[in-house]
C-alpha cells in the first residue's frame, strides 16, 4: 500500500510501505476511505514529538470501511463504515471504566495506548490502517452520516467538546470566551451552544480566524491583537467577566488571557498543550472562585457527538475547506501549513 512516512525532522514521503496484517485477535484493518491533518502532524515534523521516529506512518484521525476483523471481534464486521478515534483504548482497564480512556493502561506491544497512531504505531495517513482494540476505539458510521461529517469526530469534536465545554461546565445562558479560534476553538464554540450558551465570543489574533468562528456559532468575535481586547470581552458581560473561559491555543499569554476574562464563579478551562511553564496568578485568582480545569481528550462522547450530527443539530463538515486525494497528500501538507494564507481549517484527504 501507500502510507504518508515520517523520515525524521522536515522529511515526508508518500511511498510504498507493507500492508499491515492483524497481530492480535482484537485487531481489524480498515480501508482509509478519508483521512486528514492534525497540527500535532506538524509538530511531529518539526521535531517536536521525539518518540515519533524514522519510519512511522503518521495520522490519527479517519473514516474508513473494515476489510479482515481479527478472531476475537464479534460486534464489527467486514464492510462496516466506521470512525478511526484518535484514542484507542482496551474498554476494561481501571481509566477506561472511570471514562478516562486516554489513560487507559493496556499495552498492546506498543509503548503504550491512548494516542498510539502516527505515534508508536502506524497510523491513518495510509490506504489500510491496524487498529487495536477495534470494538472500544472504532464508531460504527450510521448511513447518512458522510465522511466529511464524521472524520472531524476523531479528534477535535470531542477535544474541544469534552475538554473545553463539558470541563468548563458550560450551562445555559452562560456567556462563554474561546481563546483560539483554531479547529479546536471552533469546535468548543460549535458545542457550547448545545450547552445553551447565550454568547460565545471568539477570541482571535486572525481576523479571517474571527470572522470564520461565525460559521461555527460565534455571536461575537473579538481580535486581541488590540489593547482594547480586554475591555471589549468585558463589556459584553457587564464587565464582570465570563462565565466560562476556554483556551484553546496553549501558550502563557493565552492562558493569562483566560484567568483575566473569567468572571467570579467562573471557570477556565485549558484545551491548549502547553510546551513550556506558565504562570498561575492564584494571588488574584483565589478570591473569585473560580475553577481551573485541564485534560487530553478521551473521545467518550464521540458516540454523543455522531447522535447529533446524525440529526443535523451540529455540521462539522463546516470544518473542511480544501479537498485532495491520497496521491496529493503533499499538497495537502503544504495548504495545511500555511493555513494563515490559505485560511484552511481542515483538509478532507480520500482515495
Ligand atoms: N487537550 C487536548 O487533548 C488537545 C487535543 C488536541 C489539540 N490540543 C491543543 O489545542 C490547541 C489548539 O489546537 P488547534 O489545532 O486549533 O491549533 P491552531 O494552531 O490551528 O489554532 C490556534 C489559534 O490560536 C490563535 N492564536 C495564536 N496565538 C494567539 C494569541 N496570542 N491570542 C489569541 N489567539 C492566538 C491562532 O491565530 C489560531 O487561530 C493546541 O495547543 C493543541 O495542541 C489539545
Ligand atoms: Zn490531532
Ligand atoms: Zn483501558
Amino acid at each position: 500500500m501507500k502510507a504518508l512516512v515520517y523520515h525524521g525532522p522536515g522529511q515526508k514521503a508518500w511511498e510504498e510501505v507493507p500492508d499491515p496484517k492483524i497481530v492480535y485477535p482484537t485487531d481489524v484493518i480498515v480501508e482509509v476511505d478519508t483521512t486528514t491533518i492534525c497540527g500535532t502532524d506538524l509538530h511531529i515534523l518539526k521535531g517536536d514529538v521525539p518518540a515519533v521516529t524514522d519510519g512511522r506512518v503518521l495520522g490519527h484521525e479517519g473514516v474508513g470501511t473494515i476489510i479482515e476483523v481479527g478472531q476475537a471481534v464479534s460486534k464489527l464486521a467486514v464492510g462496516d463504515r466506521v470512525i478511526i478515534s484518535c484514542i484507542t483504548s482496551c474498554g476494561s482497564c481501571s481509566y477506561c471504566h472511570r471514562q478516562l480512556p486516554a489513560h487507559c493502561l493496556a499495552d498492546e506491544g506498543a509503548s503504550g495506548i491512548g494516542w498510539i497512531f502516527g505515534h508508536f504505531i502506524d497510523g491513518t495517513q495510509a490506504e489500510y490502517v491496524r487498529v487495536p482494540f477495534a470494538e472500544s476505539s472504532l464508531h460504527k458510521l450510521p448511513e447518512g452520516v458522510s465522511d466529511n461529517a464524521a472524520f472531524p469526530l476523531s479528534d477535535i469534536l470531542p477535544t474541544g467538546f469534552e475538554i473545553g465545554v463539558r470541563n468548563g461546565r458550560v450551562k445555559p445562558g452562560d456567556v462563554v470566551a474561546v481563546i483560539g479560534a483554531g479547529p479546536v476553538g471552533l469546535a468548543a464554540m460549535m458545542t457550547a451552544g448545545q450547552y445553551g450558551a447565550s454568547r460565545i465570543i471568539a477570541v482571535d489574533l486572525d481576523d479571517n480566524r474571527v470572522e470564520q468562528a461565525k460559521g461555527f456559532g460565534a455571536t461575537d468575535g473579538v481580535n486581541s491583537g488590540g489593547a482594547g481586547w480586554k475591555d471589549e470581552v468585558l463589556a459584553m458581560t457587564d464587565g464582570l467577566g465570563v462565565d466560562v473561559a476556554i483556551e484553546a491555543v496553549g501558550l502563557p499569554a493565552t492562558f493569562q488571557m483566560a484567568t483575566e476574562l473569567v468572571g467570579a464563579g467562573g471557570t477556565v478551562a485549558n484545551v491548549g498543550v502547553h510546551g513550556t511553564s506558565v504562570e498561575l496568578k492564584l494571588q488574584d485568582l483565589w478570591i473569585k472562585d473560580v475553577a481551573i480545569t485541564t485534560g487530553l481528550v478521551s473521545a467518550t462522547t464521540t458516540p454523543m457527538l455522531l447522535r447529533l450530527v446524525a440529526q443535523g443539530m451540529i455540521t462539522p463538515e463546516r470544518f473542511v475547506t480544501h479537498h485532495f486525494t491520497f496521491d496529493s497528500i503533499m499538497d495537502a501538507y503544504d495548504t495545511f501549513a500555511r493555513a494563515a494564507e490559505t485560511k484552511a481549517l481542515k483538509v478532507a484527504i480520500t482515495r
